[in-house]
């Protein structure tokens, strides 16, 4: 991803700041999009993972819709100029206001994610004169085998509506007369890497479309939701194998003639196409630990310190001497007070000095976006790279 002369030009910037190849992130666009479309295949991007005003021009211009789970970002959706009949709205908690902002732009359609909400979206559609699209987004006990903190298909997540209550949310819908039904949502979670669990996903899909057609209900989409992961382990120019990816939902689900298949993917696009690039501000060496102290931290890239997650970790300033054997072990942490606030532990880079760049791999899903201002820290910037898009 960095060119020596990337590097040279670094030493202009302050850090810590978010580097992004926007060349990469539009060919794995257009790998994702070559591959849906092989099956027709409809894709919404999880604005969540990333909403970097470049990175959502980018993906807007590809003509993905977008999968929103707020009110800001469904209007952040409609401003940067999403097509609104392809933005969806899920959430478990979305108030009273973010639904009547969403009723008012006609977006596609609401993930309904309990039946008092179906009540609600019915009640504030009536008083406000609108119609509802709404999807149920049903939580279907599908193991997603990933962390545990971005498991989202259990029973014992908050997620989704549960198959006992199926019953009573089909009698909502009949009851509801604001409420037009076009079908079922799924999201088992993220950074799935083990493709199986999506069959697993997939016969649990089937099952519940039967359940709502044998009801009467005509099942027009089948949204399965996102989670495909990137591989953290190798961040170079890696674009994910979305034609496995797809390829096991067409093997595996069953999809009726008209009936159309809609994914919500995050990572997958945005994964790899961005770094977080920092400056050594402190080396400590110690008896029994040496640490890099950089200018970027859990309040940069909160993910290592919320999920114990990887991300490589590489000495820019030093890339040609990664080959020698004397390579150090060191703790890579961040200037918060905080000892989660820490990269990676007993990380082998060479001889690290003060002012070397070192960068965060893979950050481009839910790190700018994580960013906090714990601490009082100065706000971040973004740098791009390749083939800037004009604004
Ligand atoms: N659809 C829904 C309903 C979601 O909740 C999510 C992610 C996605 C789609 C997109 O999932 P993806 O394709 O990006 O895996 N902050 C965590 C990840 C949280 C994911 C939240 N939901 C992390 O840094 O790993």
């Amino acid at each position: 991803m960095f060119s020596s002369k990337d590097i040279s030009d670094f030493a202009e910037l302050e850090t810590p700041f978010y580097y992004y190849d926007l060349n990469l992130l539009q060919q794995t666009l257009l790998a994702c999009a070559d591959a849906a479309k092989v099956y027709n295949f409809h894709v919404h991007y999880a604005m969540k993972a990333n909403f970097n005003p470049k990175v959502l021009d980018a993906i807007k211009l590809a003509g993905l819709g977008a999968d929103c789970v707020s009110g800001g970002e469904v209007s952040k959706a409609l401003e940067v100029g999403f097509d609104k009949r392809k933005v969806v709205f899920a959430g478990v908690g979305k108030s009273d206001k973010e639904i009547v902002a969403a009723l008012n732009s006609d977006i596609f359609c609401f993930n309904v994610e309990s039946i008092q909400e179906l009540e609600v979206i019915n009640g504030l559609a009536e008083i406000h004169g609108r119609r509802a699209r709404v999807a149920i987004r049903i939580n279907p006990n599908v193991d997603a085998h990933t962390h545990h903190n971005i498991t989202t298909g259990l029973d014992e997540n908050k997620f989704g509506i549960n198959s006992w209550d199926l019953p009573a949310c089909a009698e909502m819908l009949r009851q509801s007369a604001q409420l037009d039904f076009v079908g079922i949502h799924f999201h088992i979670g993220s950074q799935i890497t083990n493709l199986d669990v999506y069959k697993n996903l997939c016969v649990r899909v089937n099952e519940f479309a039967s359940w709502f057609e044998e009801r009467g209900f005509l099942v027009k989409v089948l949204n399965v939701g996102g989670g495909l992961g990137i591989d953290y382990h190798n961040p170079d120019n890696q674009i994910p194998d979305f034609e496995a990816y797809f390829k096991i939902f067409r093997d595996f689900l069953e999809v009726r003639p008209n009936q159309e298949v809609h994914f919500e993917l995050g990572r997958a696009l945005v994964g790899q196409c961005a770094s977080l690039v920092s400056r050594v501000l402190y080396v400590k060496n110690g008896k029994k630990k040496n640490f890099v102290i950089l200018d970027a931290g859990m309040t940069e890239l909160m993910r290592p310190a919320l999920y114990q997650a990887y991300h490589q970790i590489e000495n820019l300033s030093r890339r040609e001497h990664v080959q020698l054997a004397n390579l150090i072990k060191y703790d890579i942490v961040g200037p918060i007070c905080e000892s989660t606030d820490c990269f990676g532990k007993e990380v082998e880079l060479p001889e690290t000095f003060r002012g070397d760049f070192v960068t965060l791999r893979s950050a481009g899903a839910y790190g700018e976006v994580m960013a906090s201002n714990y601490n009082l820290r100065n706000e971040m910037r973004s740098v791009y790279t390749v083939n800037e898009l004009a604004d």
